[in-house]
């Protein structure tokens, strides 16, 4: 069934979601390791494509070695470790353990690809380099700066051009009518790629934030539009970053715009699941 659909399988065993933990799968496999390597070696020895898995840390190195190589025994053709363990949820509140993934990355013969810190090209570079890892991964920033892995943008120093954010919107506004999605997800993705602006230009983040667009072309026609408003602002403002904003308020928007992430992160894992008949209590 799978094999011709698609090039690989890959197993998350990295959610540490309240939803994962009440489901019993993601980083709660953790607690039952001798069924991952049941799942890991019987897709491995029924399927013909390779099968990865991308895992979190133990807080005992120890036991994330161990971990990995039972993986490897399992068959795991690849292997993503997100260097926090599941209790560390919060990643800015921790930095990701570059050391535990370099120690994973000599433990076993299998490409590790390293996740966890990576905010730019640079970070690439450093953390190839720090771990020895074959690749990264990266998601967070890269909902703040999908240009993240492009070169020439990096070497243009995009960071300094205030323009990018709306450019980006821009594009991913088209591409989202070829590949169309639910208006709230759009939204979330114009929250990310501007936000930093929009803790200066507050009455655009208002006007976002009360939109009642019905349509999918409605809200493409609103989204556009707060583009070209905040743009200008930019233009006008003749700076390249938007003025700090005090820190406590700052960090007040920072948490309602996680605690929103969150809330978006949980429906859609549980839309996900009553798509294929499961029901989560
Ligand atoms: C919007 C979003 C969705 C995510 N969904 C998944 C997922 O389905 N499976 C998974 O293993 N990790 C998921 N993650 C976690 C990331 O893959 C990654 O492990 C974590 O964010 C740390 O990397 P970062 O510091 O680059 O963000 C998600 C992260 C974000 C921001």
């Amino acid at each position: 069934m799978v094999e011709g659909e698609c090039d690989a399988v890959d197993l998350n065993l990295g959610c540490p979601q309240r939803i994962a933990r009440r489901g019993g799968y993601g980083a709660f496999l953790m607690d039952d390791l001798s069924s991952v390597e049941s799942i890991v070696s019987t897709l491995a020895q029924g399927l013909s494509i390779p099968v990865t898995c991308k895992i979190r840390v133990f807080p005992d190195l120890e036991r994330t070695l161990e971990y990995a190589r039972m993986l490897e025994r399992a068959q795991c053709a690849m292997l993503a470790v997100h260097g926090r363990t599941r209790d560390q949820k919060d990643n800015n509140a921790t930095r990701a353990d570059w050391d535990a993934i370099s120690a994973v990355k000599n433990a076993v013969t299998i490409p590790v690809l390293a996740n966890g810190n990576i905010r730019d090209l640079e970070d690439v570079r450093r953390c190839l380099e720090y771990t020895g890892a074959d690749g990264v991964l990266s998601a967070q920033s890269l909902l703040e700066n999908p240009a993240l892995f492009d070169e020439k943008c990096f070497q243009l120093d995009s960071t300094a051009d205030p323009l990018r954010g709306c450019r980006l919107l821009r594009e991913y506004l088209q591409l989202a009518v070829q590949h169309p999605v639910p208006n709230r997800m759009m939204k979330t993705h114009v929250y990310r790629l501007l936000g930093d602006w929009f803790s200066e230009f507050t009455d655009i983040r208002e006007q976002l934030n009360r939109d009642r667009s019905s349509s999918f072309q409605e809200c493409l026609n609103f989204l556009s539009s707060i583009a070209d408003a905040v743009e200008r602002r930019i233009a006008a403002s003749g700076r390249d970053h938007p003025i700090p904003v005090p820190i406590e308020r700052k960090s007040a928007i920072e948490r309602q715009e996680r605690i929103q992430a969150a809330r978006e992160e949980q429906r859609r894992e549980e839309e996900s699941l009553a798509e294929i008949g499961v029901k989560v209590q």
